[in-house]
């Protein structure tokens, strides 16, 4: 049995990765978490409690931390989720970014390139460092064209500028030490657990509650929408089969606008949840200031990870938004934890605070 690190495995993306992995691998998970407020140990749901998932609340600024983790579990590799994601927060409050992001993936490389200096020449081959990272880091697109694994490096907010720096950091430890790295760069993702800051859950929660459903500036920007478990599927092949140095973008083909995304999540509240007053979720739409620096478009070119590692998405936009308005519906404990700051207390009462 392998064990594999992943970081950021309590996070939206990353709990479905753990989900997936613990499902459908046989191998040991040690999910590094610092449990900021993004993290949240219910999204794990039965993976949470698998005998080969193993929680270490660790901040992957902590080198001597990193480094006993590696001495004790002896990875086959790592996939780095870890991070701060949320571009607004990162516009009001850039340092939590650096530090995490830059320096805390500079921490993880340095403790993993010691640990895989280690290894016998078969397992210094075997190690993989897979770093997952954003569109968000090739910049803003204006109609036409598509982000490629050749698109130069153009961030424009704190958030996609140390994302950039992290993708930076992590070729350069290939280039320079020879640690096989792989580096994946994914569109906007949406699904089940996400934090409900994000556009989509932020709309659902905002409707059911009777409040306003806030789009900013003209509600045209347009993002490409991939189901969260596509995405953890383009990870597990690209981290099993991925060519060490590689780069591969992942999208789900799925370009709408915010305002289409909004008047999708209405109809089907209309639909799943009516409103008690019989009115639509429609009228609840209210155009606000335009968050600053606003990337127009985002939109990814993912031929090389469907010719070379076969991958596509199975959901649609339409399924998958439909799956994910119903997980909100059928999760009420899970939005009342979250909501209510009580998903916090959860380590406590799991793990008596040992982790
Ligand atoms: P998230 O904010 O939901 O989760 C991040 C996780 O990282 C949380 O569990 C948090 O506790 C943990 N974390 C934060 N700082 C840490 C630290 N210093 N040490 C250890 N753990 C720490 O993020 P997400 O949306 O799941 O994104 C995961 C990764 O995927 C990020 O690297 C993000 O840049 C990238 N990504 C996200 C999207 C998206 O649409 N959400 C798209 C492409 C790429
Ligand atoms: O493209 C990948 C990126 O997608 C990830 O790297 C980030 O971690 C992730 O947060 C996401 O970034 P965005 O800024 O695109 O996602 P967000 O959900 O914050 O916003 C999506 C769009 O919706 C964006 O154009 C801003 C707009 N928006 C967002 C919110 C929260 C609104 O109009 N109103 C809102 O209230």
């Amino acid at each position: 049995m392998q064990t594999v690190f992943v970081t950021g495995g309590a996070g939206f993306i990353g709990s479905a990765l753990v989900r997936l992995l613990i499902a459908e691998t046989d191998w040991r998970i040690v999910n590094i978490d610092k449990l900021t407020y993004a993290g949240n140990l219910e999204s794990l749901f039965e993976a949470g409690r698998n005998p080969r998932h193993v929680f270490s609340r660790t901040d992957i600024c902590d080198r001597a931390a990193l480094d006993a983790l590696f001495a004790q579990y002896r990875p086959a590799g790592v996939i780095h989720l870890a991070a701060e994601s949320h571009v607004d927060r990162s516009i009001h409050g850039p340092g939590d970014f650096i530090a995490t992001n830059i320096t805390g993936t500079y921490t993880l490389l340095e403790a993993a390139r010691g640990y895989w200096s280690s290894l016998d020449e078969a397992g210094q081959r075997a190690f993989r460092f897979h770093h997952v990272s954003t569109d968000e880091v090739f910049g803003s697109l204006g109609p036409t064209g598509f982000f490629s694994e050749t698109t130069a490096y153009d961030p424009r907010s704190p958030y996609s500028a140390s994302k950039a720096a992290s993708d930076h950091l992590v070729r350069a430890w290939r280039h320079t030490y020879g640690l096989p790295t792989l580096v994946t760069n994914c569109s906007n993702n949406y699904g089940p657990c996400q934090f409900p800051e994000k556009l989509i859950p932020l709309m659902i929660l905002n409707a059911l509650a009777g409040k306003p459903l806030p789009i900013y500036g003209r509600g045209d920007n347009v993002r490409d929408w991939l189901y969260v478990d596509d995405h953890a599927r383009a990870l597990k092949l690209v981290f099993e089969r991925g060519e060490p140095g590689a780069t591969y973008c992942i999208g789900g083909h799925n370009e709408k606008t915010n305002l289409e995304v909004v008047d999708s999540l209405c109809r089907l509240l209309d639909r799943l949840k009516p409103r008690p007053d019989g009115r639509s979720y429609l009228e609840q739409k209210t155009f606000v200031a335009d968050r600053p620096g606003h990337d127009q478009r985002y939109a990814i070119d993912a031929t090389k990870i469907g010719r070379e590692l076969g991958w596509r998405p199975l959901e649609s936009f339409e399924s998958g938004l439909e799956k994910t308005v119903r997980w909100y519906l059928d999760h009420p404990d899970w939005v009342a934890h979250v909501q209510s700051g009580a998903y916090r207390q959860w380590l406590e009462q799991h793990y008596g605070g040992r982790a």
